[in-house]
Protein backbone atom coordinates (compact mmCIF):
# COMPACT_ATOMS: atom_id res chain seq x y z
CA UNK A 1 0.00 0.00 0.00
CA UNK A 2 1.42 3.11 -1.17
CA UNK A 3 1.86 6.29 1.83
CA UNK A 4 0.38 9.18 0.98
CA UNK A 5 2.99 12.20 1.12
CA UNK A 6 1.99 16.17 1.29
CA UNK A 7 5.50 18.03 0.83
CA UNK A 8 5.47 22.26 1.65
CA UNK A 9 8.70 23.09 0.12
CA UNK A 10 11.14 26.11 -1.34
CA UNK A 11 12.20 24.40 -4.55
CA UNK A 12 15.35 24.71 -4.30
CA UNK A 13 18.07 22.34 -5.59
CA UNK A 14 17.54 19.76 -3.27
CA UNK A 15 13.74 20.31 -2.91
CA UNK A 16 13.30 19.74 -6.82
CA UNK A 17 15.51 16.30 -6.30
CA UNK A 18 12.90 15.52 -3.27
CA UNK A 19 10.05 16.11 -5.38
CA UNK A 20 11.75 13.83 -8.22
CA UNK A 21 12.16 11.25 -5.47
CA UNK A 22 8.34 11.46 -4.29
CA UNK A 23 6.78 11.33 -7.34
CA UNK A 24 9.40 8.28 -8.94
CA UNK A 25 8.64 6.24 -5.64
CA UNK A 26 5.96 3.94 -6.47
CA UNK A 27 5.39 2.66 -2.68
CA UNK A 28 4.90 7.04 -2.22
CA UNK A 29 1.39 8.52 -3.21
CA UNK A 30 2.39 12.24 -3.56
CA UNK A 31 -0.60 13.75 -2.90
CA UNK A 32 -0.07 17.33 -3.16
CA UNK A 33 2.71 20.47 -2.86
CA UNK A 34 2.54 23.61 -1.39
CA UNK A 35 5.35 26.10 -1.58
CA UNK A 36 6.90 28.91 0.94
CA UNK A 37 9.50 31.56 0.80
CA UNK A 38 12.60 30.25 1.42
CA UNK A 39 15.40 29.68 -0.70
CA UNK A 40 14.32 32.19 -3.05
CA UNK A 41 11.34 33.81 -3.35
CA UNK A 42 7.52 32.59 -2.93
CA UNK A 43 7.12 33.56 -6.73
CA UNK A 44 10.19 31.34 -7.90
CA UNK A 45 9.74 28.47 -5.46
CA UNK A 46 6.20 28.60 -6.96
CA UNK A 47 7.32 28.38 -10.53
CA UNK A 48 9.76 26.34 -10.35
CA UNK A 49 7.00 23.66 -8.36
CA UNK A 50 4.94 24.37 -11.14
CA UNK A 51 7.93 23.42 -13.69
CA UNK A 52 8.75 20.44 -11.99
CA UNK A 53 5.33 19.39 -12.09
CA UNK A 54 4.76 19.25 -15.84
CA UNK A 55 8.25 18.55 -16.51
CA UNK A 56 7.95 15.29 -14.28
CA UNK A 57 4.64 14.73 -15.27
CA UNK A 58 2.81 14.64 -11.75
CA UNK A 59 0.60 16.94 -13.32
CA UNK A 60 -2.40 16.13 -11.28
CA UNK A 61 -1.01 16.70 -8.03
CA UNK A 62 -2.25 20.32 -7.07
CA UNK A 63 0.65 22.81 -6.50
CA UNK A 64 -0.92 25.71 -3.86
CA UNK A 65 1.49 29.18 -2.91
CA UNK A 66 1.86 29.55 0.56
CA UNK A 67 3.33 31.88 3.11
CA UNK A 68 6.24 34.62 0.89
CA UNK A 69 7.68 35.93 4.15
CA UNK A 70 8.27 34.78 7.56
CA UNK A 71 5.79 35.07 10.96
CA UNK A 72 7.76 38.25 12.16
CA UNK A 73 11.41 37.85 10.69
CA UNK A 74 12.79 40.19 7.16
CA UNK A 75 12.92 37.60 4.17
CA UNK A 76 16.40 36.10 4.42
CA UNK A 77 16.72 33.39 1.34
CA UNK A 78 19.42 31.38 -0.28
CA UNK A 79 20.02 32.61 -3.31
CA UNK A 80 23.84 32.52 -3.29
CA UNK A 81 23.31 29.06 -2.67
CA UNK A 82 20.82 27.95 -5.03
CA UNK A 83 21.00 30.61 -8.13
CA UNK A 84 18.50 33.59 -8.16
CA UNK A 85 15.93 30.96 -10.37
CA UNK A 86 16.80 28.46 -7.41
CA UNK A 87 17.01 25.23 -9.62
CA UNK A 88 20.82 26.71 -10.14
CA UNK A 89 20.87 26.49 -14.54
CA UNK A 90 18.83 24.11 -14.38
CA UNK A 91 16.13 25.91 -17.07
CA UNK A 92 12.89 24.42 -17.48
CA UNK A 93 9.73 25.05 -19.81
CA UNK A 94 7.12 27.30 -18.35
CA UNK A 95 4.17 26.06 -16.62
CA UNK A 96 1.17 25.79 -18.45
CA UNK A 97 -1.16 24.72 -15.93
CA UNK A 98 -1.59 27.19 -12.84
CA UNK A 99 -1.62 26.71 -8.93
CA UNK A 100 -4.18 25.16 -6.95
CA UNK A 101 -6.78 28.47 -6.08
CA UNK A 102 -6.12 27.73 -2.34
CA UNK A 103 -3.59 28.78 -0.02
CA UNK A 104 -1.33 26.11 0.92
CA UNK A 105 -2.46 26.77 4.47
CA UNK A 106 -6.03 25.83 3.71
CA UNK A 107 -4.65 23.28 1.44
CA UNK A 108 -2.83 21.61 4.25
CA UNK A 109 -5.65 21.99 6.28
CA UNK A 110 -8.23 20.65 4.20
CA UNK A 111 -5.85 17.59 2.84
CA UNK A 112 -5.23 16.39 6.29
CA UNK A 113 -8.82 17.39 7.29
CA UNK A 114 -9.94 14.75 4.50
CA UNK A 115 -7.67 11.59 5.29
CA UNK A 116 -6.89 11.98 9.29
CA UNK A 117 -4.23 9.17 10.00
CA UNK A 118 -3.23 8.44 5.98
CA UNK A 119 -1.18 11.31 4.81
CA UNK A 120 2.69 11.85 5.94
CA UNK A 121 3.16 15.39 6.32
CA UNK A 122 7.07 16.52 5.09
CA UNK A 123 8.59 20.18 5.24
CA UNK A 124 11.90 20.63 3.17
CA UNK A 125 11.96 24.24 3.63
CA UNK A 126 11.19 27.15 6.13
CA UNK A 127 8.07 26.50 8.54
CA UNK A 128 5.88 28.93 7.88
CA UNK A 129 3.09 27.33 6.47
CA UNK A 130 3.16 24.41 9.05
CA UNK A 131 3.26 27.25 11.76
CA UNK A 132 0.37 28.97 10.26
CA UNK A 133 -1.50 25.87 9.63
CA UNK A 134 -1.18 25.10 13.45
CA UNK A 135 -2.07 27.45 14.28
CA UNK A 136 -5.51 28.11 12.40
CA UNK A 137 -5.94 23.95 12.57
CA UNK A 138 -4.30 22.50 15.67
CA UNK A 139 -5.57 19.64 14.86
CA UNK A 140 -3.47 18.44 12.24
CA UNK A 141 -1.04 17.87 14.74
CA UNK A 142 -2.98 14.85 14.93
CA UNK A 143 -4.67 13.89 11.49
CA UNK A 144 -1.41 13.68 9.90
CA UNK A 145 0.09 10.11 10.01
CA UNK A 146 3.69 11.28 10.11
CA UNK A 147 5.35 14.77 10.06
CA UNK A 148 9.30 14.75 9.02
CA UNK A 149 11.37 17.73 8.18
CA UNK A 150 14.38 18.59 6.96
CA UNK A 151 16.09 21.14 9.34
CA UNK A 152 18.13 22.00 12.38
CA UNK A 153 21.04 20.30 13.63
CA UNK A 154 22.58 18.75 17.01
CA UNK A 155 26.03 20.44 16.26
CA UNK A 156 27.08 23.15 13.61
CA UNK A 157 24.47 24.89 11.84
CA UNK A 158 24.97 26.37 8.04
CA UNK A 159 23.48 29.54 7.85
CA UNK A 160 24.82 30.41 10.81
CA UNK A 161 27.73 28.30 12.90
CA UNK A 162 24.61 27.77 15.45
CA UNK A 163 21.67 27.61 12.99
CA UNK A 164 20.27 25.83 9.82
CA UNK A 165 19.13 27.74 7.14
CA UNK A 166 15.01 26.44 7.54
CA UNK A 167 14.72 26.68 10.97
CA UNK A 168 17.00 30.24 11.04
CA UNK A 169 14.82 31.64 8.00
CA UNK A 170 11.86 31.45 10.96
CA UNK A 171 12.51 30.95 13.88
CA UNK A 172 9.65 31.96 15.59
CA UNK A 173 7.65 29.05 12.99
CA UNK A 174 9.90 26.31 14.10
CA UNK A 175 9.23 27.37 17.39
CA UNK A 176 5.70 26.41 16.86
CA UNK A 177 5.95 23.76 15.09
CA UNK A 178 8.22 21.52 17.89
CA UNK A 179 5.79 22.45 20.66
CA UNK A 180 2.94 21.62 19.14
CA UNK A 181 0.96 18.38 20.13
CA UNK A 182 2.57 16.25 17.25
CA UNK A 183 6.27 14.03 17.10
CA UNK A 184 8.67 15.80 14.90
CA UNK A 185 10.91 13.45 13.06
CA UNK A 186 14.00 16.13 12.75
CA UNK A 187 16.17 15.02 9.41
CA UNK A 188 18.85 17.80 10.75
CA UNK A 189 21.96 18.55 9.22
CA UNK A 190 24.19 15.80 10.91
CA UNK A 191 22.00 12.94 8.90
CA UNK A 192 22.12 14.86 5.75
CA UNK A 193 25.88 15.87 5.35
CA UNK A 194 26.17 12.14 5.50
CA UNK A 195 24.20 12.13 2.10
CA UNK A 196 26.81 13.77 -0.13
CA UNK A 197 26.10 13.25 -3.97
CA UNK A 198 30.07 12.65 -4.36
CA UNK A 199 32.10 12.15 -7.45
CA UNK A 200 30.95 8.03 -7.01
CA UNK A 201 27.40 9.07 -7.06
CA UNK A 202 27.31 11.64 -9.72
CA UNK A 203 29.18 9.39 -11.89
CA UNK A 204 26.61 6.32 -11.35
CA UNK A 205 23.79 9.22 -12.10
CA UNK A 206 25.28 10.50 -15.56
CA UNK A 207 24.56 6.60 -16.41
CA UNK A 208 20.78 7.94 -16.06
CA UNK A 209 20.20 9.55 -19.68
CA UNK A 210 18.40 12.60 -20.66
CA UNK A 211 16.62 13.19 -17.36
CA UNK A 212 20.36 12.95 -15.66
CA UNK A 213 21.87 15.36 -18.39
CA UNK A 214 19.04 17.77 -18.15
CA UNK A 215 18.12 18.09 -13.89
CA UNK A 216 19.82 15.40 -11.94
CA UNK A 217 23.32 16.13 -12.58
CA UNK A 218 23.22 19.85 -13.04
CA UNK A 219 20.73 19.89 -9.81
CA UNK A 220 23.30 17.40 -7.69
CA UNK A 221 26.39 19.21 -8.92
CA UNK A 222 25.46 23.35 -8.56
CA UNK A 223 27.27 24.31 -5.58
CA UNK A 224 29.81 20.65 -5.83
CA UNK A 225 32.99 23.18 -5.70
CA UNK A 226 35.05 20.73 -6.81
CA UNK A 227 38.13 22.67 -6.07
CA UNK A 228 37.91 22.34 -2.54
CA UNK A 229 39.95 19.39 -1.61
CA UNK A 230 37.72 19.09 1.60
CA UNK A 231 34.52 19.06 -0.05
CA UNK A 232 33.33 15.93 -0.96
CA UNK A 233 30.23 16.30 -2.65
CA UNK A 234 26.73 17.71 -2.10
CA UNK A 235 24.74 17.19 0.37
CA UNK A 236 21.06 16.22 -0.91
CA UNK A 237 19.13 17.70 1.98
CA UNK A 238 15.86 17.45 1.07
CA UNK A 239 15.88 14.66 -0.52
CA UNK A 240 16.66 13.14 2.93
CA UNK A 241 13.32 13.85 4.38
CA UNK A 242 11.13 11.51 1.68
CA UNK A 243 13.41 8.71 1.70
CA UNK A 244 12.62 8.56 5.78
CA UNK A 245 9.09 8.34 5.04
CA UNK A 246 9.60 5.68 2.24
CA UNK A 247 12.46 3.75 3.89
CA UNK A 248 12.77 4.49 7.69
CA UNK A 249 15.03 1.61 7.90
CA UNK A 250 17.70 3.35 6.34
CA UNK A 251 17.80 6.13 8.97
CA UNK A 252 18.33 5.89 13.14
CA UNK A 253 16.86 8.13 15.09
CA UNK A 254 16.56 8.76 18.48
CA UNK A 255 14.12 10.39 20.79
CA UNK A 256 14.65 13.94 22.25
CA UNK A 257 13.42 17.17 23.27
CA UNK A 258 14.51 19.87 20.85
CA UNK A 259 13.47 23.21 21.62
CA UNK A 260 13.96 26.12 19.47
CA UNK A 261 16.19 29.45 20.23
CA UNK A 262 14.59 33.16 19.07
CA UNK A 263 16.25 35.50 21.02
CA UNK A 264 20.02 34.43 20.93
CA UNK A 265 22.17 37.47 19.74
CA UNK A 266 24.64 34.36 18.48
CA UNK A 267 22.49 31.20 18.27
CA UNK A 268 18.96 32.50 17.28
CA UNK A 269 17.43 29.59 14.99
CA UNK A 270 19.63 26.87 16.50
CA UNK A 271 17.77 23.77 17.79
CA UNK A 272 18.90 22.94 21.13
CA UNK A 273 18.14 18.96 21.33
CA UNK A 274 18.25 17.38 24.53
CA UNK A 275 18.98 13.26 23.84
CA UNK A 276 17.78 12.51 27.54
CA UNK A 277 14.66 14.34 27.86
CA UNK A 278 11.93 14.10 30.65
CA UNK A 279 9.50 14.15 27.78
CA UNK A 280 10.07 13.99 24.24
CA UNK A 281 8.54 15.82 21.38
CA UNK A 282 10.92 14.41 18.60
CA UNK A 283 12.47 11.43 16.89
CA UNK A 284 15.94 13.06 15.44
CA UNK A 285 18.09 11.35 12.75
CA UNK A 286 21.46 10.86 13.69
CA UNK A 287 22.87 7.82 11.67
CA UNK A 288 21.85 7.08 7.52
CA UNK A 289 22.72 4.17 6.03
CA UNK A 290 24.57 5.50 3.09
CA UNK A 291 24.91 2.81 0.72
CA UNK A 292 21.37 1.79 1.29
CA UNK A 293 20.21 5.20 0.75
CA UNK A 294 21.73 5.75 -2.66
CA UNK A 295 21.09 2.68 -3.85
CA UNK A 296 17.40 3.35 -3.23
CA UNK A 297 17.32 7.07 -4.52
CA UNK A 298 19.41 5.93 -7.62
CA UNK A 299 16.97 2.89 -8.16
CA UNK A 300 13.49 5.46 -8.35
CA UNK A 301 15.80 8.22 -10.30
CA UNK A 302 16.48 5.45 -13.03
CA UNK A 303 12.78 4.63 -12.90
CA UNK A 304 11.87 8.10 -13.53
CA UNK A 305 14.57 8.22 -16.27
CA UNK A 306 13.34 4.92 -18.02
CA UNK A 307 10.13 7.39 -18.54
CA UNK A 308 12.04 9.80 -19.70
CA UNK A 309 14.44 8.51 -22.23
O1 LIG B 1 19.90 23.63 5.22
C1 LIG B 1 19.44 22.96 4.08
C2 LIG B 1 18.04 23.35 3.78
O2 LIG B 1 17.98 24.74 3.44
C3 LIG B 1 17.46 22.63 2.54
O3 LIG B 1 16.07 22.50 2.71
C4 LIG B 1 17.76 23.57 1.41
O4 LIG B 1 16.81 23.44 0.33
C5 LIG B 1 17.57 24.89 2.10
O5 LIG B 1 16.19 25.20 2.07
CA1 LIG C 1 14.54 23.24 0.97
Amino acid sequence: MARSILIDCDPGLDDALALLLAHGDPNLNLVGVTTVGGNVGLETTTRNALQLREYLGFDKVPVAAGAAEPLTRQVRDAAHVHGAGGLGDVVLPEAVLEAHDDHAVDFIIDTLRAAPGSIHLVATGPLTNIALALEREPAIARWVASFTIMGGSYTRGNATVAAEFNIWADPEAARIVFDADWRVTMIGLDLTLQAQANAAVISRLKELGKLADHLIVPLATFYFNPNDEDWDGQAVHDVCAVAYVARPDLFTVRPARVDVETNGEFTTGMTVVDFDPPIANANVATHLDVPGFWAYVENVYARVAREHS
